[in-house]
């Protein structure tokens, strides 16, 4: 299906993932909102990258952290880009917080950037009527081994998993809803590149991954006419490590 013409909104759009997203679409011909929070250098820069592919491109700031922003964010692309059909909620936060010590404010920032706010900006696009896709960025690890150490990230990951399948079917007919679950790709903030080698020798396929190889899910189930609640993993097989040990 030609995706040319199309407009997609991608959360924390900026940098890493979401920019590999965004350059991805865009050579297929979609028009591009980069939402961002703090990376507007990079935002502005990669609007003019996604202009020189030959689709509009704009930025929106928005802090996911505020409720009311994200009521608002939705409503405030499309007046900028105009009709959207295609949402991305990447943007995630990923702080530290531990099982014995986190906070019920931590845990309820957590769950607000990165549940709340794909499942508020979800519903709100699915009552826009050019609506057609949603993609959710999920985390491998939340099907398999508990993140221990980002305790409120890997809980609001899992709500944003059984978001993903409640919105299928609430947003359906003309919606669909789905989701990528990457594993190692790119290293935490501040990490090297060397951190993510050293963790390979328990995946299947034995490499890290890269941003081009979540975006391609992405792109794929975007094209999709026919599949929705779904999860593609891109993650080396990471998620089938528990079944591994038998
Ligand atoms: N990297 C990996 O290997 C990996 C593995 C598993 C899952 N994932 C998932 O894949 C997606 C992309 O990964 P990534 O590593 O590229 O993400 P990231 O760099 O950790 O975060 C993406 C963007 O989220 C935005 N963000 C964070 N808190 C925000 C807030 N309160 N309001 C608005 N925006 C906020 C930031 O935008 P600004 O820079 O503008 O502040 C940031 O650039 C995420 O959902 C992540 O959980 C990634």
């Amino acid at each position: 299906m030609s995706l040319s013409g199309q407009s997609a909104l991608i959360t924390g759009g900026a940098r890493r993932i979401g920019r590999e997203i965004a350059l991805t679409l865009a050579r297929a011909g979609v028009n591009i909102i980069v939402h961002y929070r703090s990376s507007s250098q990079e935002a502005e820069a990669l609007a003019a990258e996604l202009r020189q592919l030959g689709v509009k491109a704009y930025t929106i700031k928005c802090d996911l952290a505020d409720e009311q922003h994200i009521d608002e964010l939705v409503d405030n692309a499309a007046q900028i880009a105009g009709p959207i059909n295609i949402l991305i909620n990447n943007a995630s936060a990923y702080p530290k917080a531990e099982f014995d010590t986190i906070t019920r404010s931590e845990l309820l920032s957590a769950i607000t950037t990165d549940a709340w706010a794909p499942f508020a900006l979800g519903r709100r696009f699915g009552r826009m009527p050019e609506a057609r896709h949603i993609v959710n960025l999920l985390d491998t690890r939340i099907f398999g081994d508990y993140d221990w150490r980002h305790f409120g990230y890997h809980a609001a990951k899992d709500l944003l998993a059984l978001f993903t399948k409640m919105m299928a079917i609430k947003l359906a007919p003309q919606v669909a809803v789905n989701a990528v679950a990457p594993g190692l790709i790119l290293p935490p903030e501040g990490m090297p590149q060397s951190y993510m080698e050293g963790l390979t020798g328990e995946l299947p396929l034995k490499k890290v991954g890269s941003p081009e190889f979540v975006a391609e899910a992405v792109m794929f189930l975007v094209q999709s006419q026919f599949i929705t609640g779904q999860v593609i993993f891109v993650d080396g097989g990471r998620h089938l490590r528990e079944a591994g040990r038998g």
